[in-house]
């Protein structure tokens, strides 16, 4: 991930891969067609990686040999070697049923950076730079819950935390209901609720629970640039998924992978919103143009911005560039 020009980033060009992608499958909302906006995410993603002057491995991606963006595809039109991890449309499921959250996402790394996970579950624990240092996968929900209450200097009924709504986490809910924190329940995308827990203002505090490992690598990318913590494990559930974790490398099935293992070096993380989230808007389309919400990251300029991006689809404009409402 060179630059040519220490002023310049190369984020921008990432942001306007996801803003492609958002944009492509915003359509899709409501339409109750997960596979279709998976589709449309992925060929669209591919489509603006494709312009981009780079050599990028895809490292987290698709397991589908015949998707655009399968693993250990080769996309770009040359250039500098990146790792990417790309989930082109985090929440499809969210999207097809027309509900809150769904983004689309990219993190890039230097090259043979980003670790490679089979497709398997991984716990997780993710904080933000508040309760940085404070947790501990290997305890107990509670002494966490009580650790994170300590470092905001609140009651732990104070504390929010963020759960994806799964049978599988039933005991968990019951852990956190003993530790008297607050739970939010969401149907879906633990990378939103992870980004979600570092940003200031959006009262949340742990996101928690078992989700897929694609999604660590890009919450890992994105607590980098956010100054806060993530901590996963492998969780298989088969012996044949430790034989598989065993053909990646990882013969402790037990190790907890930080955010140094997780997404080390340089990153970049681009997300821009696809339905509407307490975190980002989704896309929203107007008689020529449609108009984007995108935060996007870089540990190497150490920038944070959120980006309203207004897209015309022709040269020929008819609606006026109105303020952000
Ligand atoms: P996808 O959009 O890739 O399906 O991911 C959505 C998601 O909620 C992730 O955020 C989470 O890690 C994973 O699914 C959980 O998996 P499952 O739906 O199998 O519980």
């Amino acid at each position: 991930m060179k630059d040519s020009d220490d002023r310049l980033c190369q984020c921008e060009m990432y942001a306007a891969v996801t803003e492609r992608a958002a944009v492509a499958v915003g359509r899709w909302l409501g339409r109750g067609d997960e596979k279709g906006a998976q589709e449309a995410a992925s060929e669209a993603m591919r489509a603006g990686l494709d312009r981009l002057p780079i050599e990028g491995q895809i490292v987290v991606g698709n397991e589908d040999e015949g998707d655009p963006l399968a693993i250990g595809t080769t996309v770009g039109k040359g250039g500098d070697r990146v790792d990417l991890a790309v989930d082109p449309i985090e929440g499809a499921s969210i999207l097809a049923r027309g509900d809150f959250g769904a983004m689309a996402m990219i993190a890039v790394g230097d090259p043979d950076t980003l670790p490679r996970f089979p497709n398997m579950y991984m716990r997780k624990l993710a904080v933000g730079p508040t309760a940085r240092g404070w947790i501990d996968l290997g305890r107990p929900v509670g002494d966490n819950v009580a650790a994170i209450a300590e470092a905001f200097g609140r009651n732990p009924q104070d504390i929010t935390t963020i759960v994806l709504d799964r049978p599988r986490h039933e005991e968990l809910i019951d852990d956190i209901r003993a530790a008297g924190a607050r739970i939010k329940l969401v149907p879906d995308g633990d990378v939103t609720a992870s980004i979600s827990v570092a940003i200031r203002g959006t009262n949340d505090h742990l996101a928690i629970g078992i989700g897929g490992a694609r999604q660590a690598v890009i919450a890992a990318a994105a607590l980098r640039c956010l100054g806060g913590e993530l901590q996963a494990q492998l969780w298989p559930i088969t012996r044949t998924e430790i034989a598989q974790a065993a053909e990646y490398g990882i013969d402790d099935v037990a190790r907890v992978f930080t955010l140094d293992d997780l997404a080390p070096g340089e990153v970049i993380v681009a997300a821009t919103g696809v339905s509407n989230s307490d975190l980002l808007r989704g896309v929203r389309y107007l008689a020529d143009s449609a108009r984007t919400h995108s935060l996007v990251m870089c540990t190497r300029h150490n920038w944070v911005r959120f980006v309203d991006g207004i897209h015309f689809f022709a040269r020929e404009r008819r609606e006026e560039v109105r303020l952000l409402s």
